[in-house]
């Protein structure tokens, strides 16, 4: 019998490396990346009348209105391939009528990742912050500058990237995680979002090895 796909949700404050984790996680494991917030992006950027909604909330660093964000998510769930190789949800759910949501539907992940950065570090990731629009990589001017000059300059910034948008995101960030992890008590594993990237993966590929091990094991049981 095969176990079925791994089914990842990671969850953190603006800027506390969720994006950066998702794409060495990816890399190893093989997951569909499902980013709430690229997904957004990418209605904005196309002009659909939902982008132009989105948009008025994302500029005040409110969560976007549930009738936009639960069936963009679930659809992108429902794709053959995040049912065949599994998932990796970021920046979702992120309130409790979304987790709610989200179980009603069926969706039940093996593991909750919380990244845990103190708020005056994560300042200084935003306002940093460059985004290469044509790898989708993402780098930092200080903390992980770009590889060559050519990259340096095509590098864009995100609109929601200023120190005083960053402030009203994490006010609803803090307003709302206690919920979310109240659904995710017992699979929550918390993580120390401040160290350097790679020693934040370390922490985060022991803990998915541990869920798959532990998952090969109850299978090799039945
Ligand atoms: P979203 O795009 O999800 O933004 P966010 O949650 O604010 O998170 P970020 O993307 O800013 O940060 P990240 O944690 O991915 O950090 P990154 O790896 O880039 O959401 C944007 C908006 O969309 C929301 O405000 C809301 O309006 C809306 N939205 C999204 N989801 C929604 C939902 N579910 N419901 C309703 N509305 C929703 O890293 C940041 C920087 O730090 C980078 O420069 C990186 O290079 C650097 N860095 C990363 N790790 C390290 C490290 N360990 N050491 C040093 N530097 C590091």
């Amino acid at each position: 019998i095969k176990a079925e796909p791994l089914k990842v949700m990671i969850s953190g404050a603006p800027a506390s490396g969720k994006g950066t984790q998702c794409e060495l996680i990816t890399k190893k494991y093989d997951l569909v990346h499902i980013a709430a917030g690229d997904l957004l992006r990418a209605e904005v950027a196309a002009g659909t009348e939902n982008g132009r909604r989105a948009k008025e909330y994302m500029e005040k660093g409110q969560l976007v209105p549930d009738e936009i964000v639960v069936t963009m998510v679930k659809e992108r769930l429902l794709q053959p391939d995040s049912q065949e190789k599994g998932w990796l949800l970021d920046g979702y759910p992120r309130s409790l009528s979304q987790a709610t949501a989200l179980k009603g539907f069926g969706f039940q992940p093996h593991i909750f990742i919380l990244l845990e950065v103190p708020e005056e570090i994560l300042v200084a990731r935003v306002v940093g912050r460059r985004l290469d629009p044509v790898t989708g990589k993402i780098y930092h001017l200080k903390y992980s500058p770009p590889e060559t000059e050519e990259i340096a300059a095509r590098l864009t910034q995100r609109f929601d990237d200023t120190e005083e948008k960053v402030k009203l995101r994490l006010i609803t960030h803090n307003k709302n995680v206690e919920a979310v992890l109240s659904m995710y008590g017992d699979i929550t594993v918390r993580v120390d979002g401040s160290l350097s990237k790679e020693d934040v993966f370390t922490q985060i590929d022991a803990a998915l090895r541990n869920v798959l091990g532990q998952r090969q094991a109850s299978v090799g049981s039945v």
